[in-house]
């Protein structure tokens, strides 16, 4: 029996997951299709359901709905326990079990890139979803100073009290800001490591930050991966630090999904390969 799996969004049609999942399931041979799957908020409880099928080994979570499945798996890791954000589910013998791959696949990406986040000082632009992995996943590497800015204040002092909750959270410093307040320019001098978690740069020749501002001596990552290279990068570029984007992040996510519902290890370059031909 073909297996099946899938990733579900509300829109899904711009998701490289298909492309990456079925490239790694043809290279090892396993006998399962990954498809993409459009499902509205209203119907989403429905579609969890569907996944007990005989047939069906998990799938992947995206935006809007890596929140909103919580209440409806059986069981949850502790890491998507902890941040209430679920982006894989596998299903075995009935049983739905909530993951979440964007912690770990960061924190790999930053390791892969030679950058160990141990002791560094991090400043993290956004508040969101995806910052909430990614801090996660900085704090669990035991950073020493994590500074939360965000536009709107309420949520990045939301996500410093989620932290102080995590395990490790006594070795690192957290503080939030308003993305426009003073205390930006001195993080932004001292910090070793500046996250962009912000949908600002999706769109060309957007970037929170004038190119003066970037810090040259640091790693700059923007977990955008279309554009490659956002504004923010390119101005870290044209200042000498160094940048990663948020290619790696992605397929490291996906390669630990991989994983789990398989059981095998993942083919990381045939991953990273599918991806990149995938992107315009
Ligand atoms: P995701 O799951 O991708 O993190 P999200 O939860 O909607 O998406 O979060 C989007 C992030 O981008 C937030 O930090 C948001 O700031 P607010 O919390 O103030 O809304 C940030 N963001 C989006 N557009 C922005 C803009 N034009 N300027 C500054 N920040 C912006």
């Amino acid at each position: 029996m073909t297996q099946r799996l899938g990733v579900v969004g509300f829109p899904i049609e711009h998701s490289i997951s298909p492309a990456i999942q079925q490239a790694a399931l043809d290279a090892l041979g396993i006998d399962a299709r990954y498809e993409r799957w459009r499902i509205a908020p209203a119907e989403l409880r429905a579609w969890v359901e569907s996944l007990r099928g005989p047939d069906v080994l998990g799938a992947n979570v995206t935006v809007p709905h890596k929140e909103a499945v919580v209440p409806y798996l059986d069981e949850l890791s502790p890491t998507a326990r902890s941040i209430g954000a679920v982006n894989t589910i596998v299903h075995r013998d009935g049983r739905l079990l909530g993951a979440n791959t964007d912690v770990e696949g960061f924190a790999r990406s930053l390791l892969e890139a030679g950058f160990d986040p141990h002791g560094a000082d991090v400043v993290l632009l956004g508040a969101g979803g995806a910052a909430r992995a990614v801090a996660v996943a900085l704090l669990g590497a035991g950073v020493r100073r994590l500074v939360l800015f965000n536009r709107g204040l309420a949520r990045a002092e939301a996500l410093a009290a989620l932290l102080g909750d995590q395990p490790g959270a006594g070795q690192t410093t957290v503080e939030a800001y308003a993305l426009d307040a003073p205390a930006l320019d001195a993080h932004l001098a001292q910090c070793t490591l500046l996250v962009n978690t912000t949908s600002v740069g999706l769109h060309p020749g957007d970037s929170l930050l004038s190119v003066e501002r970037v810090p040259a001596g640091a790693l700059v990552v923007d977990i955008i991966y279309n554009p490659p290279e956002t504004a923010l990068l390119a101005a870290a570029r044209a200042r000498g630090a160094r940048t990663l984007n948020g290619l790696p992040m992605l397929v490291h996510q996906a390669a630990l999904a991989f994983q789990l519902w398989t059981g095998r290890e993942a083919p990381l370059g045939v991953m990273f390969a599918a991806a990149r031909a995938a992107l315009p």
